[in-house]
């Protein structure tokens, strides 16, 4: 299983804090916000990792991160040179990938649970996809999953819906098998002009081969001023280096 961090996009939500430098190397407690989703990786054993960012910042994320041996683990850097999208970001991943399945996490995502029972249940399922959901207060903000009456599956996700249908925001964490680069490469952009990462995952669940889990502790996005707040808040003081 290859590891995949989306780093990429202007923080326009965040200026003057990213006119400068790049959302993901904001601080988050002790760390750069983008160590958080590196030390996901490497507590569930994901040790090849692929980091995509745009041309503005790669320069000081390489100078930050490095080759990954201070991480133990091995980075692979690609450029996306415009913001189009997290679902453009991922179509940079497939030689990365190859025939071997993928864990994508959005590089603002901040969160308590380890990812490794996550990667278990997921090779398990041998093919598709995986996505996990949380119960959040403001759903309008995120993917919002809905679910089947038995709760089995997710029926359908509708991103930033003015009036959601459930509390279960679809978190920035997702596990792909090789085919999501196909997918990736059929997608038109939407009304916001980006390739959207929840078309990807409405394919699949149009397939029927989309399966979901729920994170336990706390989780939040870091993008905007008041969840990087939150952000922090919950990473006070916590040494995420030593975490299983
Ligand atoms: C993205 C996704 C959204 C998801 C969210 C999680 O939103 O499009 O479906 O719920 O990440 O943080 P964005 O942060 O790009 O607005």
């Amino acid at each position: 299983m290859k590891g995949i961090i989306l780093a990429g996009g202007t923080g326009s939500r965040l200026a003057p804090l990213t006119n400068v430098t790049n959302k993901h190397l904001l601080p988050v407690g002790r760390y750069p916000m983008i160590y958080h989703p590196i030390y996901k990786f490497l507590g569930a054993g994901i040790t090849e990792i692929l980091i995509v960012t745009g041309r503005e910042h790669m320069g000081a994320v390489v100078s930050l991160l490095g080759s990954g041996s201070t991480f133990k683990c091995s980075f692979t850097y690609k450029v996306q040179d415009q913001a189009g999208g997290i679902a453009q970001a991922l179509n940079l991943g497939r030689a990365f990938v190859g025939d071997d399945h993928c864990c994508v996490i959005l590089g603002d995502q901040v969160f308590e649970d380890s990812i490794a029972p996550f990667v278990k249940n997921y090779l398990a399922q041998k093919t598709g996809s995986k996505i996990l959901l949380k119960e959040v207060e403001d759903a309008p903000r995120f993917g919002v999953a809905e679910l089947s009456q038995d709760g089995k599956k997710v029926v359908g996700i509708e991103e930033k819906p003015a009036k959601p249908k459930t509390n279960l925001a679809v978190t920035g964490i997702y596990f792909y098998d090789a085919q999501v680069f196909e997918i990736a490469r059929t997608l038109k952009p939407s009304g916001r002009g980006e390739l959207e990462i929840t078309d990807v995952n409405n394919y699949y669940i149009a397939q029927g081969a989309m399966t979901w889990d729920l994170l336990k502790g706390n989780w939040t996005d870091a993008g905007t001023f008041d969840s990087l707040l939150v952000a922090n808040n919950l990473m006070q003081g916590v040494d995420i280096t030593k975490q299983e």
